[in-house]
């Protein structure tokens, strides 16, 4: 067939906050230019969507940087204008999370489609009133869900889907690693701003919104948390060689109970240090076998394969006790996990009756309203009922 049979659906994202960590590495290099590079995103035989960014933020040298490292012809550090040109019919954010629930009602309100990264907002009410907008004004909206999309959660699902835990028990998420204070001339690894609750950083609103869905796609919808946060590391070294105090919680222990009955508990931390398979690891107990998970491999041990333990801290212990797992197999290839979702919510955009997309503002506003119920629990220092929130 030749190229010239073939559709081209072409759509114009207005892609802000695209100069940050995430915007510049998971969406714009290896979601949107990647999907550019192998000629879009197929849809059919004879279809294809072709993405066509135009990038938007303050500065304008990192922009064009940016839009020359990734053969993006369009950048710009006026959002209305860009919000203005009927072509760009996607609204995607990546800034900072207090900004993000106000430039998304800019853009509903211009008729643009929404796709954005997690928080939606800064409080449940806040972008629940998004999902209130979009369903409103008609258009079509995602939110980023990324984990659900790595190699080892979708090992985890299958395991699930086919049987393999007989009863789940419970959910065991370590999530953590040491992020650097910025002494010692060792680079931080993270934005200042996560450690500083005035410019909404904290783990409890950053992580709980991404236990959220992952727990309610795949183990039962979150009924209820506890949720014990901390700051243990008080200061910290800005981008600017400035010592600033840290004011949000760097680590947060929280516990699930789960509509079916399973419990979760996860520990999620910026000053641990990592002794496990991976730097997010689920363990999975259930009374036929157990599981766990990593970002890419996943291994288990079946009932039959369980070693019995006996209690004698007298002498070494006779089991090896990471002997007797085995590796789930890669039968299939895996793609970047944000690229994946990217590609489903391109193709929902046209074809909606054929992709569904369930990712939308609504479950958005769920992982928002976790993350608050679980500072709430923190302050309360007691258990939270999670209300559904309506459809
Ligand atoms: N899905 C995930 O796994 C994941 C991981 C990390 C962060 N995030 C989310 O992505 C968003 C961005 O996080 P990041 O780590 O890329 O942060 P970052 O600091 O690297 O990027 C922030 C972006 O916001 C822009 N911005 C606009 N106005 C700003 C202002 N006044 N001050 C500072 N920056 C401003 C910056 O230019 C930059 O593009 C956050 O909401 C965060 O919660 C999601």
């Amino acid at each position: 067939m030749s190229n010239s049979s073939i559709k081209t659906h072409k759509i114009g994202v207005i892609m802000n906050g695209v100069t940050g960590r995430m915007g510049t590495n998971q969406h714009l290099i290896r979601s949107i230019a990647a999907i550019r590079e192998q000629g879009g995103v197929k849809l059919s035989d004879n279809e294809v969507i072709f993405p066509d960014p135009i990038l938007v933020g303050r500065n304008e040298a990192k922009l064009e940087k940016l839009a020359a490292e990734t053969k993006v012809e369009r950048y710009t550090t006026d959002l209305d204008s860009a919000l203005a040109d009927p072509n760009n019919s996607l609204y995607f954010d990546a800034q900072l999370t207090q900004l993000r629930a106000p430039a998304i009602a800019k853009a509903i309100a211009a008729g643009k489609d929404i796709y954005c990264e997690k928080p939606t907002g800064v409080t449940t009410e806040e972008a629940y009133e998004l999902y209130n907008m979009a369903k409103k004004a008609g258009i079509k909206h995602g939110v980023v869900q990324d984990k659900l999309f790595l190699p080892g959660l979708q090992k985890l699902r299958w395991l699930i889907d086919s049987g393999f835990f007989g009863e789940i028990l419970s959910v065991r998420g370590e999530f953590g690693y040491w992020v650097y204070t910025g002494e010692d001339q060792i680079p931080v690894q993270r934005p200042s701003w996560n450690y500083r609750k005035e410019d909404g950083g904290g783990i409890i609103v950053d992580m709980l919104c991404h236990w959220r869905y992952v727990l309610d796609n795949l183990f039962g919808d979150v009924k209820a948390v506890s949720c014990l946060g901390a700051t243990h590391v008080k200061e910290r070294i800005d981008e600017d060689g400035k010592r600033y105090k840290c004011t949000a919680d760097d680590s947060a222990y929280a516990t699930f109970e789960l509509a079916g009955g399973v419990i979760a508990h996860f520990n999620s931390s910026w000053t641990v240090r990592v002794r496990r398979d991976d730097l997010l690891t689920l363990q999975v107990d259930g009374s036929r076998g157990s599981a766990v998970a990593g970002l890419r491999d996943c291994v288990i041990q079946s009932y039959n394969a369980t070693p019995r333990p006996i209690w004698n801290p007298d002498i070494d212990s006779p089991i090896d006790f990471f002997d007797g797992w085995t590796k789930v197999p890669t039968n299939q290839v895996f793609d970047n996990g944000f690229k994946a979702q990217w590609e489903l919510f391109l193709k929902h955009l046209v074809r909606p009756e054929k992709f569904p997309f369930p990712y939308d503002l609504r479950e958005g506003a769920k992982g928002v309203q976790l993350a608050e119920l679980g500072i709430k629990s923190w302050e309360k220092r007691a258990w939270v009922e999670v209300p559904a929130l309506a459809k």
